[in-house]
């Protein structure tokens, strides 16, 4: 399992090696295609955009406790990668004379339950349950559009967001190392349980969009929870009866 440091490293390579998008092809996106993704693609902007005061001061605190002060310098670069996904989806919108919004209801459901506790755990089980969803949307809306500019655009944030979700999961792995089993399934039913509602949330909202994509609803539900199982796996009986306590040696 790569380490902060190696996180931190993988940020620095990934911000200096990114695909060329091609924004001098101009407004690309035919009226058709507008009408079934517009609205969709954003209420995605206004999500990307954060300026992560929360984010950083979690991670602040938990660097203080651990010591692991590459950490948040993994995270900066990660709010980094975010606000830059909010700025070229923008920048698209704007391209194609698409007004921005700078927030909807969903979003702002997010940025308070990011908060709700207030700590490093919530804050990226939040996150992360919108960057699982997010693989699968952009996916979808690659295949919505013809615009090489949209395409390429997509591929870029889901190159970003596949490794997202990893450090974000690895993360939320190291916080919960010495959970007993019962905490841990406690804390893996809330997170399905808020992972379920945001499944069903973005397909109420998007579905024009995710159509245009190709998946329908039992699609986008069968997709959507091969990101979860993807990114958590389940415990193999091995891992289950340490949980337990009933595999120590010592
Ligand atoms: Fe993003
Ligand atoms: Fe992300």
């Amino acid at each position: 399992m790569p380490g902060s440091l190696e996180w931190r490293l993988y940020y620095e390579q990934n911000a200096s090696s990114l695909l060329d998008i091609p924004w001098q092809v101009g407004a690309d996106l035919t009226r058709d295609e507008g009408a079934a993704i517009a609205q969709s693609l954003k209420a995605f902007q206004a999500g990307e955009g954060s300026e992560g005061k929360h984010l950083l001061r979690y991670a602040g605190e938990y660097a203080k406790r651990t010591g692991d002060q590459e950490y948040v310098a993994a995270i900066r670069l990660f709010i980094a990668e975010e606000q830059r996904h909010a700025r070229d989806l923008g920048r698209f919108l704007t391209l194609n004379a698409i007004p921005l919004a700078h927030t909807t209801f969903t979003d702002r459901v997010f940025r308070r339950l990011r908060n709700l506790i207030g700590s490093l755990e919530v804050s990226i089980g939040v996150l992360v349950t919108a960057e699982m969803i997010a693989n699968v949307y952009y996916a979808v809306v690659r295949e919505a559009t013809r615009s090489i500019v949209l395409r390429r655009l997509c591929e870029q944030i889901l190159r970003d967001e596949v490794r997202h979700v990893q450090f974000q999961a690895e993360q939320l792995g190291k916080l919960r190392t010495d959970r007993s089993w019962v905490g841990m399934a406690v804390t893996m039913n809330l997170h399905y349980f808020l992972y379920l509602g945001t499944v069903w949330v973005v397909w109420l909202t998007h579905c024009r969009a995710i159509r245009r994509g190709g998946l329908g609803c039992f699609g986008w539900w069968k997709s959507c929870w091969a990101e979860f199982r993807e990114a958590f796996p389940s415990p193999s009986p091995h891992q289950a009866i340490r949980r337990l306590g009933l595999g120590r040696t010592s």
